[in-house]
C-alpha cells in the first residue's frame, strides 16, 4: 500500500520524506490556502522533496478553465498529478488531460458510480472521502469496500483507489485490509501509526535491565 501525505506544509513532508514514510503527497483548495503562498510555489517546493505523483488542484469549475489550469499545474514538475473534482466537467477534463499524457487524481468522491466514472475517464487515482461520509453518520469504510470490490471485476482499470479524508489509523487499516492501493494520511496521523505503548513499555524495560549489566556494546 502506498502512503502519501495530505498536506502542503513543507516542512511537515520533508520530515516525513526523510524518514522514509512518503510515498507521495496529495494537497487541495484548503491545504495550500492555509501555508499562504503561492500555489505555483509551494507546488514545485514539494515536487523537489517528494519521490512519488503530488497532487494539485484546480480550482476552475468549468472545462476550459479545468484544462488551462491542469495543464499550466503539471508544467511545474513531471510528478505533478493534477486533481480535478467528480463533476461533468471535472471528467471531462480528466479524459482530455490523461489523453494528453497526465496523470489525474479525480477528488472529492463519494458514491461507488462515480468511483467507476472516474476510472472510465482514464483517472489514474480517484479519492473517495472516507472521514467526511463518517462526519455525517455514513459508513465511510464501506465505500472503499465497494470500489475495491467493483474494481476487482474490471482488471482493465487502471484507476488506483487513494483512499482520502482519512482521520485515524484504523481508516489506514482497514483500507489496507480492503486492499485500497494507496491512503493519503494527516500527518498527525502517520506518526499515529508508529505508536504503541507497549513498545514503549518494552523498550525501557529492555533498557533498564541493559543498564544493570554495565556493558555496552561498542
Ligand atoms: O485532501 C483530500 C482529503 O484528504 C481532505 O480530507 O476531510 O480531511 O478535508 P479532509
Amino acid at each position: 500500500m502506498k502512503f502519501f501525505v495530505d498536506t502542503a506544509d513543507v516542512g511537515e513532508i520533508r520530515s516525513l520524506a526523510e524518514a522514509g514514510l512518503v510515498d507521495g503527497v496529495t494537497t487541495n483548495p484548503s491545504l495550500v490556502a492555509r501555508t499562504g503562498r503561492r500555489m505555483a510555489e509551494v507546488i514545485a517546493e514539494i515536487c523537489s522533496i517528494t519521490p512519488g505523483p503530488v497532487s494539485a488542484e484546480v480550482t476552475a469549475t468549468d472545462l476550459e478553465g479545468m484544462l488551462a489550469e491542469g495543464r499550466h499545474l503539471r508544467g511545474i514538475a513531471p510528478n505533478v498529478a493534477v486533481k480535478v473534482p467528480l463533476t461533468e466537467a471535472g471528467l471531462r477534463a480528466c479524459r482530455t488531460l490523461a489523453g494528453e499524457g497526465a496523470q489525474v487524481n479525480v477528488t472529492l468522491c463519494f458514491s461507488p458510480a462515480q468511483a467507476l466514472l472516474a476510472a472510465k475517464a482514464g483517472a489514474a487515482f480517484v479519492s473517495p472521502f472516507v472521514g467526511r461520509l463518517d462526519d455525517v453518520a455514513t459508513d465511510g469504510m464501506r465505500l472503499i469496500a465497494d470500489i475495491v470490490t467493483i474494481f476487482r471485476n474490471y482488471p482493465h482499470l487502471r484507476t488506483e483507489v487513494l483512499v482520502a479524508s482519512v482521520r485515524h489509523p484504523m481508516h489506514l487499516v482497514e483500507a489496507a485490509r480492503l486492499g485500497a492501493h494507496v491512503a493519503t494520511l494527516p500527518p498527525a496521523v502517520i506518526r499515529q501509526l508508529l505508536k504503541h505503548p507497549l513498545t514503549d513499555r518494552g523498550l525501557d524495560a529492555f533498557l533498564a535491565d541493559w543498564k544493570k549489566t554495565g556493558q555496552s556494546i561498542l
